[in-house]
């Protein structure tokens, strides 16, 4: 069966690669093996999942445009043992994109390569999550990154800019034919922030899965590279498990 692949989306800091993290322990828990991919050119999810900095660039980055799957040069499966690192957190870590200096060219290789990983079908993988780089040009990329992806999660904090984004992207997505854009509200500080992102995010191709509490603990956690070790507080912890609650219901139960 097809793992359930997830793009984690939205504007640039709003907390695509916590949530990303949190999402992916929480799968992790739930006894589900879980592959992570980044797509940051400055990537970071490792930290998240407990690998330090060192052991997070020591990754090995993808080969770029590579024709993944059946008629290509290899299958997503030979790709994750090959190059995908285990995490203390669990998920296994595959790292896309990095530029490592300037002028080094784009970085449509490494979506492409994505692209195809997304595509091919892996046996032993429940769930497939992505972290992307900030920003909507993976959606309309030629071909789009995610477009095999069955669902995004759109992270917004509570600013009329990023819920701009997450609307954007749920009509990119749409066109590119990905079945389900959910908005998470992060960093959310009061009730009015709460409010906000009810009327900001719930509309037309879009739906408002969980709203995020900021939360002191997880920011100091995240400078102190310690993300991956904190204990998730209770709050936090509802809303994690809101959002992959909204995912099972709006893809239909992933019975694996
Ligand atoms: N719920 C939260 N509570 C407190 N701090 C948070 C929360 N979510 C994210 N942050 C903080 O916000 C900052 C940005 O988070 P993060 O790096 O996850 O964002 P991002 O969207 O992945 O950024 P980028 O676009 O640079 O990849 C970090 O300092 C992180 O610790
Ligand atoms: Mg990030």
């Amino acid at each position: 069966m097809q793992s359930m692949r997830l793009g984690i989306v939205g504007k640039g800091g709003v907390g695509k690669t916590t949530v990303a993290g949190l999402v992916a322990r929480a799968y992790v828990e739930q006894g589900r093996s879980v592959v992570a991919i980044d797509t940051d050119s400055n990537p970071n999810l490792g930290l998240s999942l407990g690998l330090s900095l060192a052991e997070t660039e020591a990754i090995p980055v993808l080969p770029r445009s590579l024709i993944v799957g059946s008629g290509g040069s290899t299958t997503a499966a030979e790709l994750i043992s090959e190059f995908g690192r285990v995490t203390p957190a669990g998920p296994t870590l595959l790292s896309a994109i990095k530029v490592a200096q300037a002028g080094a060219g784009c970085t449509c290789g490494g979506h492409a390569t994505v692209r195809g990983i997304l595509a091919d079908a892996l046996a032993d993988v429940d769930v497939v999550l992505v972290d992307m780089e900030a920003g909507l040009e993976h959606l309309s990329r030629s071909g789009g990154t995610l477009a095999y992806a069955d669902a995004l999660l759109v992270v917004c904090e509570p600013t009329r800019k990023s819920a701009l984004t997450a609307t954007r992207t749920a009509a990119l997505a749409a066109e590119l034919g990905i079945p389900a854009t959910l908005a998470v509200g992060n960093k959310a500080k009061s009730g009015d922030d709460a409010d906000f992102f009810a009327a900001a995010l719930n509309r037309d191709g879009l739906r408002l899965a969980a709203v995020v509490p900021y939360d002191q603990d997880i920011a100091q956690a995240d400078r102190a590279g310690t993300l991956a070790a904190v204990t998730i507080p209770p709050a936090l912890a509802q809303a994690v498990d809101e959002i992959l609650a909204a995912v099972s219901d709006t893809l239909g139960a992933v019975a694996r």
